[in-house]
């Protein structure tokens, strides 16, 4: 057997190599590799201990089985009073659940975290804040300007994962604790320095067992980041019970975020917050936050019904069409999938007879809201035809629908939701799909929503009545 004494661990998969290479080959990451263990000292990660033989064998301790369909006791959930936030958790936050935010860096996490603090601890909640990455004042000073005074948040500043321990286990019961962020925290049994995938990895470990066996939930923060010099939330997704990510463009004022694993709710639900000077305010009607306002059509425009998580949310869609000099004319998008648009061009290309190889193509979804619903094609077909030929729809349409390959256009999930978002926010022409016809109750809904006009679509051709020069 060889002993492998260096090891390389990818910073942004949390892989192990044994090569240094310059790109993962696991994840495909560019230099994220970096030399995290010496002399052995990786062997507690089972890619490296594979080569150790087992030698104990111990029979198990006996476990009771039960029957699944027994009595079950839900999860105490405590509300944090942010609306917002409590519909991502699912409901509030499960007590002795861990929870992950990750994001940009400046995006708003220690923002959030602080008004979270805030509002748990004015419930009476034993409320810790840990900062690894401010100074004790420094919090005090985003506290005093957003508003926020609350002598029962406890607060400190450390990066050394056994005192916050030991510091911890010494406060009366608390209940919720917070560090903010994981990578600056490190376990001084490990040599490799905070940041690299096996500190950050150990550090969550360690803080993840601790609460559990004391049923304190814990809120890490966590960065995104793009050149793999520290480790990611990636690595430690699957450690924790839910992941929450903030999303936004940093120059717009508006943050969604966004629950991308949860074991105690839906993934995907979605929370919207608009930031300013006091901090971070809930946006309850994220619809008219993504909507330009509509005085004068517009040609490549089109409002897209979405839905995010369990929440109707209409978006507008951009495109812009121009002629190209370059012999692969540029493809740019914002908010939606490339490879999705080049579908979608394909079979209007084909299916529709719009022509678009020799055009440049942009597509943007207003708000910097990042869409991943398939159900958006028929909308962005409607604001390619519609900017190509340069004919505006009347700014009272939305459209939904999926378009397969072949240009049929395919049924579209939760309609009823999609349409009253609609109809409540004063929209009147429906580009729908005619697939969605055939749903049991899909009279029931149109008699409902008389307001709307209903205009079934089921083909990208039938398209063609809408965009006729007069
Ligand atoms: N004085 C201020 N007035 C208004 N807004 C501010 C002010 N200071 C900071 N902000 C806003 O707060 C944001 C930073 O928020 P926060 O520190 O919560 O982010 P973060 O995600 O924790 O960042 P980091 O990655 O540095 O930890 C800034 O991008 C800015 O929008
Ligand atoms: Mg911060
Ligand atoms: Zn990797």
């Amino acid at each position: 057997m060889t002993k492998n004494k260096t090891a390389y661990s990818c910073q942004s998969c949390g892989a192990i190599h044994f090569k240094w290479a310059g790109k993962c080959p696991d994840c495909g990451a560019w230099n994220s590799l970096v030399e995290e263990f010496a002399e052995g000292g990786a062997s507690h990660f089972s890619r490296i201990s594979e080569d150790k033989k087992i030698t104990k064998k111990t029979d198990g301790r006996k476990i009771e089985l039960v029957k699944l369909n027994g009595e079950a006791q839900d999860f105490p959930r405590v509300k944090v009073g942010i609306n917002e936030l409590d519909r991502v958790l699912g409901g509030g936050l499960v007590r002795g659940s861990v929870v992950l935010i990750g994001g940009d860096p400046g995006i708003g996490k220690s923002t959030l975290l602080l008004q979270t603090a805030e509002s748990l601890a004015r419930s009476k909640n034993q409320v810790i804040y840990i900062s690894g990455e401010e100074s004790v004042d420094q919090v005090r000073l985003r506290a005093k300007r957003m508003g926020i005074n609350q002598d029962s948040i406890q607060l400190a500043s450390t990066t050394n994962v056994g005192e916050i321990i030991s510091s911890i286990s010494s406060e009366k019961n608390p209940t919720i604790v917070v560090v903010d962020s994981i990578q600056t925290m490190f376990l001084e049994e490990l040599s490799s320095a905070p940041g690299t995938v096996s500190q950050v990895r150990a550090a969550a470990g360690e803080l993840t067992i601790f609460a559990k066996k004391n049923n304190i939930t814990l809120l890490i923060v966590s960065h995104v980041t793009k050149d793999g010099q520290i480790a990611g939330p990636k690595v430690l997704e699957h450690m924790v019970d839910t992941v929450l990510y903030f999303e936004g463009e940093k120059d717009l004022h508006f943050r969604i975020l966004r629950a991308q694993k949860n074991r105690f709710g839906a993934a995907n639900e979605i929370g919207v917050f608009e930031m300013n000077e006091i901090g971070l305010s809930e946006v309850s009607n994220p619809s008219e936050l993504f909507l330009t306002s509509y005085e004068r059509e517009t040609s490549g425009s089109i409002v897209f019904a979405g839905v995010e998580g369990s929440r109707p949310i209409l978006v507008e869609i951009q495109a812009l069409v121009s002629p190209s000099f370059m012999p692969t004319p540029r493809r740019a998008v914002v908010g939606w999938d490339v490879n999705r648009l080049a579908m979608v061009i394909a079979v209007l290309s084909n299916r529709f007879g719009l022509s678009l190889f020799d055009k440049e193509v942009y597509l943007n979804v207003v708000g910097g809201l990042k869409i991943e619903e398939t159900a958006a094609d028929l909308a962005v077909a409607c604001a390619l035809i519609s900017a190509a030929r340069d004919i505006a729809l009347p700014s009272n349409t939305i459209a939904i629908g999926e378009i397969g390959l072949s240009g049929e256009v395919r049924m579209v999930s939760n309609l009823e939701g999609r349409l009253k978002e609609a109809a409540k926010l004063g929209f009147k022409n429906c580009l729908i799909p005619r697939a969605n016809e055939k749903n049991k109750n899909f009279a029931a809904l149109k008699k409902s929503l008389t307001e709307l006009n209903l205009q079934t679509i089921g083909h990208v051709r039938d398209l063609s009545k809408f965009f006729k020069k007069n």
